[in-house]
């Protein structure tokens, strides 16, 4: 045992996120205050913060500095919020409840739901290209975390992945196909936050590589378990809707191997995530506790 507590480690890094969002969002009275409100809306209901704070436990384990990788940090949750609105679309999957409130465009409409999700995307960019909060970090490095998480973003990142997803329901379901949409709707994201911090930080090629491996696992196995959860959650403690995967046979990993050994299936990926941590020392210990934590989640 090394010591270190995750529950402390998540919560100190949820409210150092959370002040920051404060910080670097729009002011939520600012004209015009639909769009700003709905964006807060959605950004402050709650949420792990776990894509942000897998920037910075990335940017940690190569010695790097939390307030350094701050603006992708944010940028970050600012992105994931997007993919949530949008996701929950009625043209998408029709959902009613999120991070334990009404889904965005119960509250505000589609139309304003989708361009709160738009502008989010394009504040995590301006955030990301905002070199003068990074002073210290080499422009080149930003450039290229940049367009790593841009990639990932794309059609042939998140949105490939959602494409599919929303292609293959009351579909038969392949075993290619599922793997296909859960790295590429969920994967590609947590892989770039991962490496986002890395690089920033100057991790070295091999350490790069190396945490790129470990966050291809970890993204997989967090579709998993959320796909399980789907099932076995409850709704108070998950704040989504349960049963949504079910309704829409969608293609998820308990549909085609069932509860058990999809759990399995997680639980491998998360100890190959940890193998891939090897050349790393005490400074990566939060990653293999996130890692960890990713299969045990009842939320
Ligand atoms: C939910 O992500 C969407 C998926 C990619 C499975 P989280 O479970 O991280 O949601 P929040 O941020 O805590 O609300
Ligand atoms: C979400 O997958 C993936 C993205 C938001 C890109 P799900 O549709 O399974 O996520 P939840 O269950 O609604 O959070
Ligand atoms: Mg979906
Ligand atoms: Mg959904
Ligand atoms: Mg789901």
């Amino acid at each position: 045992m090394t010591g270190f507590g995750l529950a402390q480690y998540l919560s100190e890094g949820q409210k150092f996120i959370n002040d920051a969002l404060l910080e670097f969002l729009p002011k939520e009275n600012s004209y015009p205050e639909s769009i700003h409100a709905a964006m807060h809306y959605s950004v402050l209901a709650g949420g792990k913060r776990l894509r942000p704070i897998l920037v910075i436990a990335a940017a940690e384990a190569v010695g790097g500095d939390r307030r350094t990788v701050l603006p992708f940090a944010v940028a970050a949750e600012l992105i994931h919020t997007y993919t949530l609105i949008h996701d929950d679309l009625p043209a998408l999957d029709n959902d009613d409840f999120r991070r334990g409130k009404q889904t965005n465009h119960k509250v505000f409409g589609e139309a304003i739901a989708i361009l709160a999700g738009d502008a989010l995307l394009t504040q995590a960019f301006i955030l990301m290209t905002h070199t003068a909060l990074m002073e210290d970090i080499p422009e080149r490095q930003v450039l290229k975390a940049t367009h790593d998480m841009a990639e990932a973003l794309g059609s042939r990142g998140m949105i490939g992945g959602q494409v599919v997803d929303i292609e293959s329901e009351g579909k038969p379901i392949d075993a290619e196909s599922i793997e296909y949409i859960h790295i590429y709707k969920t994967g590609h994201l947590i892989r770039a936050c991962i490496r986002s911090g890395a690089i920033l930080s100057g991790a070295s090629p091999s350490q790069l590589n190396s945490l790129s491996r470990y966050g291809a696992h970890i993204g997989l196995a967090f579709q998993i378990i959320d796909d399980i959860l789907d099932i076995t959650g409850d709704e108070d403690v998950l704040g989504k809707d349960v049963g949504s995967d079910q309704g829409k046979e969608k293609a998820t990993f308990p549909a085609l191997y069932g509860l058990e050994e999809s759990k399995k299936k997680a639980e491998q990926l998360v100890e190959e995530s940890i193998n891939c941590l090897e050349q790393f020392d005490g400074r990566a210990e939060p990653l293999r506790e996130i890692a960890r934590f990713f299969v045990q989640r009842t939320f």
